[in-house]
């Protein structure tokens, strides 16, 4: 029926379910992430009416003169940051994603990110391989702990209120939380505290955990000026987008103990890292990964299936970011 791109390997499944559908299934065989000129390149060999991509390509409105025909580009990913989706809804482009099947998961992730810098974990797991271990002592890399403290969650949407349930029901954690969009449900559900400014959230919070995707308007959302307003003894859990957060200001905070400690899963100009992070020991670093759990890839990889399959049956995929 259709002929579909898809720009880098994904779960067998979904590409299954895409040939079942009557679909021409191509994929990219390059080991890695198509740069902007490959990812072109590519598009121009043959007329693809349909893109499977990647948050790792850019999907901007310069690839539709090597597509022409392109009809629908289904994300591999919750977020979309990496599409430009307005231009792509002028040339009458529809835009999916992969919402909901990813949220238990990266709430899961995101706990054990706080638990891992909160604890201390890989420090102490180099400090075992380092073989500097003596024998027990009562001041041995201490940490904190997450009962009766405040969680402060930026972002209440699907993930950031299930790390919230998690924490506040499994930890006895109090939770504060900024949204643009107050959720009585969620407030009734763990009796958790709505602040009209999120700067209230990082004043009052032990732990912040950010769940905002990347716009124009929440780039580097927490600067400097914000991470000032943090507790000493706070930590920072990003799970999100890297560039939510002024990296080159969080190290200079990190190092100077404006705040405690962050985990972070996502990075500014990933794969690379501000000067400086992977030098500190306050700092949990871990390769975007809080969606890689084998269940959750499948159930992305059929679910953008789904949505190509739908579409080109003629009726609204099940996960629209602009339908046209
Ligand atoms: C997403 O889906 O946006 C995650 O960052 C990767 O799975």
């Amino acid at each position: 029926m259709a002929l579909i791109f898809v720009t880098r390997k994904i779960p067998e499944i979904g590409l299954r379910w895409m040939k079942e559908g009557g679909h021409e299934v191509v994929v990219s065989e390059k080991d890695g992430a198509l740069s902007p000129d490959e990812l072109k390149e590519m598009l121009s060999l043959r007329p693809y009416e349909g893109i499977v991509s990647l948050l790792t390509d850019h999907i901007d409105g310069s690839v539709l003169s090597f597509t022409p025909q392109l009809k629908i580009v289904a994300n591999y990913a919750v977020g979309f940051n990496n599409i430009d989706v307005s231009a792509l809804g002028q040339a009458r482009v529809t835009v999916t994603n992969t919402p909901d099947v990813l949220t238990d998961t990266v709430a899961e992730y995101t706990v054990s990110l706080i638990l891992s810098v909160v604890k201390r974990i890989p420090e102490a797991d180099r400090f075992m391989r380092a073989k500097k271990y003596q024998g027990w002592s009562p001041e041995l890399l201490l940490g904190s702990d997450l009962t009766g403290k405040t969680l402060g969650i930026v972002g209440a949407g699907r993930i950031g209120s299930a790390v919230a349930k998690r924490l506040s029901l499994g930890f006895g954690m109090q939770v504060n939380y900024y949204d643009i969009n107050r959720s009585e449900s969620l407030e009734s559900e763990i009796g958790c505290h709505y602040y009209e400014t999120p700067e209230d959230v990082l004043r009052t919070s032990d732990v912040v955990s950010l769940h905002v995707p990347l716009l124009p308007e929440t780039k580097h959302f927490l600067s400097a000026e914000r991470l000032a307003m943090m507790k000493p003894s706070a930590y920072l859990i990003n799970t999100s987008r890297g560039g939510v957060i002024d990296e080159k200001a969080l190290v200079e905070a990190l190092k100077k103990g404006i705040i405690k400690g962050a985990g972070l899963d996502v990075f500014e100009s990933e794969p690379k890292l501000a000067r400086g992070l992977s030098k500190l020991e306050n700092v949990v670093l871990t390769p975007h990964i809080a969606s890689a759990s084998e269940e959750t890839r499948n159930k992305m990889s059929e679910m953008v299936a789904v949505n190509i399959n739908e579409f080109f049956l003629g009726h609204i995929p099940p996960n629209i970011v602009s339908f046209q």
